[in-house]
C-alpha cells in the first residue's frame, strides 16, 4: 500500500546511522521524502546518506552531530530549510539505553539519559515546530518510546521514565500545537534486532521470541512501517496516541526469569 501525503514532504530524523532510524529514513525516501538523517558518529552518518543518497536519487542528506545538544538542534534545522526549503516531518529517534541498579544509577550516567532521550526531543520539536508554524503548512511528529515506557522492566528505571515521558509530551502538544495543524503520536517498539542489540545480548531474537506472544523479535521494519503510517494524511486523524509495536509483550509479554 502507497501512504497519502509523504512524497516531497522533508523530514528529519536523530540517530539514523543504523538501526531502527535507519529503516525509518530508507521507508520515508522510497515513498518520495527528503530527508535530513543525523548520526552523532560522522562517519556512520555520511555513510548512512551517501547509500541512501545514491539509491533514492539525491534526497537524503548527513547532519551528524550530538542531537541531545542545543546548538546542533538549532544547526540541524537551520540546514534543512537551507537545503530543501522547509520541514515537514520530525523524528527524534536517538536516543541512550542505561541498564543498571537504581540504587547503583550515577547522577552523570541519569543527566547523560535525559540530556539526549528528553532534552534532545523536546527541543528539536519546539525548534521545528516554530518553522512550521511560519510555514503555515502544518507538520507531523513521531516521537520514539519504547515497551519499557508502558510496562516495568527489570534495571532500566531512568531509562524507562524518559520514554514514558515522551508518551505525556505528545499528550500535551497534541493539544498545544493542534490548532496549528502540528500532530503528534508515539510508536513505542518493544525488542527490536538491531547492530546494538545484536551486540549487546547472544541469541537477542531467540530469548524475545519466548518472550513475545508473537514468537518473534521486532525488526527495524516493522517500527519504520509504523513510522511511515503515523506520518502520512492517512492517519491524520489520530493525534497524541501511543502505539505499541512488540509482538503483544505489553499487553501479555513474559519476562526472562519467567522462562
Ligand atoms: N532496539 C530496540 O530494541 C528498541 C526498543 C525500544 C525502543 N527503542 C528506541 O528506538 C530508538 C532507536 O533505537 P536503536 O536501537 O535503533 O538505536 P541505537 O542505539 O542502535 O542507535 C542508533 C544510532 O543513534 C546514534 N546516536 C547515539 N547517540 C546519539 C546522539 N547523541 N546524537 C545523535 N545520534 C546518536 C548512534 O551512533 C547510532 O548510529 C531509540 O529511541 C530507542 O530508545 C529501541
Amino acid at each position: 500500500m502507497q501512504y497519502s501525503g509523504i512524497k516531497n514532504k522533508v523530514a528529519i530524523i536523530t540517530g539514523a546511522g543504523e538501526g531502527i532510524g535507519y529503516a525509518i529514513v530508507e521507508l520515508l525516501l522510497k515513498a518520495g521524502a527528503n530527508v535530513v538523517l543525523n548520526d552523532v558518529d560522522e562517519e556512520k552518518s555520511k555513510r548512512a546518506a551517501t547509500k541512501l543518497d545514491v539509491l533514492y536519487d539525491g534526497s537524503c542528506l548527513s547532519f551528524h552531530g550530538d542531537s541531545g545538544d542545543i546548538t546542533t538542534i538549532n544547526n540541524l534545522v537551520a540546514f534543512t530549510i537551507e537545503q530543501f526549503g522547509k520541514v515537514d516531518f520530525v523524528i527524534p529517534n536517538a536516543a541512550i539505553t542505561i541498564f543498571g541498579s537504581f540504587l547503583e544509577t550515577s547522577t552523570e550516567g541519569f543527566q547523560k539519559t535525559l540530556q539526549l532521550n528528553l532534552h534532545g526531543a523536546y527541543f528539536l520539536v519546539q525548534r521545528a515546530a516554530k518553522e512550521m508554524i511560519k510555514q503555515k503548512s502544518g507538520g507531523k511528529v513521531v516521537l520514539i518510546s519504547s515497551q519499557v515506557g508502558i510496562r516495568a522492566y527489570k534495571n532500566l528505571t531512568a531509562y524507562a521514565m524518559t520514554k514514558a515521558a515522551l508518551r505525556m509530551m505528545a499528550v500535551n502538544l497534541a493539544y498545544e500545537l493542534g490548532e496549528h495543524s502540528i500532530n503528534l503520536n508515539v510508536v513505542a517498539p518493544g525488542a527490536t534486532l538491531t547492530e546494538r542489540t545484536a551486540d549487546e545480548q547472544p541469541d537477542y531474537s531467540g530469548m524475545w521470541g519466548q518472550l513475545n506472544p508473537n514468537g518473534r523479535v521486532g525488526t527495524p521494519e516493522d517500527i519504520a512501517k509504523t513510522c511511515l503510517f503515523l506520518l502520512s494524511d492517512d492517519a491524520s486523524h489520530i493525534n497524541g496516541q501511543t502505539i505499541p509495536v512488540d509482538g503483544g509483550w505489553t499487553t501479555a509479554g513474559k519476562y526472562p526469569e519467567d522462562l
